[in-house]
């Protein structure tokens, strides 16, 4: 049985202040939420301030990027160790926005993602297709080999702990959500991929929907028998939707 993990991806919003704010107002409704786990992901600025107010509370702490190696001449960059030291358990690799302006390559992605369990995080590893591919009929070979590459440095055991978000980027910030009925059949393909390469380890990983997801239209997607939660960028900015949204994946 598969716990739904529902997290909040802020990308580039809110300072200490406004995070702060947000946690006050929504922690005792998401830590109380059942049969659903909760992750925050604020930008690094804030990790430690909400990492902070969430210890002690079943709501988890998560990253929105990572550099693959421990340490090193990478100005800029930040280590999944300086994510776990801060209390990360989780950190999203490979998101859209990354591969798209940041230069996260498949080999990018398949070092972070390895990086990530050296550390004790567990990733959460972004995949999907642009409207192009989809219209090109990719969608299932695109999300596959992203996959692919994503997990190849990875053992059974690491697949089951695993989190993999599909998030199509054509429906990511456009309001133009995909129907549930296509998310649960890609979730499918990726999970009937990883069981294929991985064996029955690939029945505890944990699938997650995300684009345009919002308190209107969550319960499409989690009552999916393959959706195990969801990625949530615009809507978890506001404490009341998303607090929703964790409600319509709990028990
Ligand atoms: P939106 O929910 O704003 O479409 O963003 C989805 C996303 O990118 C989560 O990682």
């Amino acid at each position: 049985m598969r716990i739904p993990l529902v997290a909040a991806n802020w990308k580039m919003h809110k300072t200490r202040g406004e995070a702060a704010s947000f946690v006050s107002a929504a922690l005792p409704q998401l830590a109380s939420a059942q049969g659903v786990e909760v992750v925050l992901c604020p930008p690094y600025t804030a990790l430690e301030t909400v990492g902070r107010l969430l210890s002690g509370s079943r709501v988890r702490l998560g990253a929105q990027n990572v550099h693959w190696e421990r340490q090193g001449a990478y100005t800029g960059e930040v280590s999944a160790g300086m994510l776990a030291d801060l209390g990360c358990a989780y950190v999203i690799v490979g998101h859209s926005e990354r591969r798209r302006m940041f230069g996260d390559t498949d080999e990018r992605v398949r070092r972070k993602v390895r990086a990530a369990f050296d550390a004790g995080l567990v990733p959460i590893l972004c995949v999907g297709e642009t409207l192009e591919e989809r219209q090109a009929g990719q969608t299932e070979s695109r999300v596959t080999a992203q996959v692919a590459e994503g997990t190849a440095d990875l053992t059974a055991e690491e697949v089951g702990r695993l989190v993999v978000a599909y998030e199509p980027v054509w429906a990511i910030g456009t309001g133009q959500a995909a129907s549930g009925e296509e998310a649960g059949r890609v979730n499918g393909v990726i999970r009937e991929f990883l069981r294929q390469r991985f064996g029955a380890a690939a029945d505890a990983t944990r699938i997650q929907y995300g684009g345009s997801v919002t308190s209107r239209n969550a319960a499409e997607f989690l009552g999916q028998p393959e959706v195990d939660g969801a990625l949530v960028g615009g809507a978890s900015l506001d404490p009341e939707e998303f607090v929703t949204i964790v409600r319509a994946a709990g028990a």
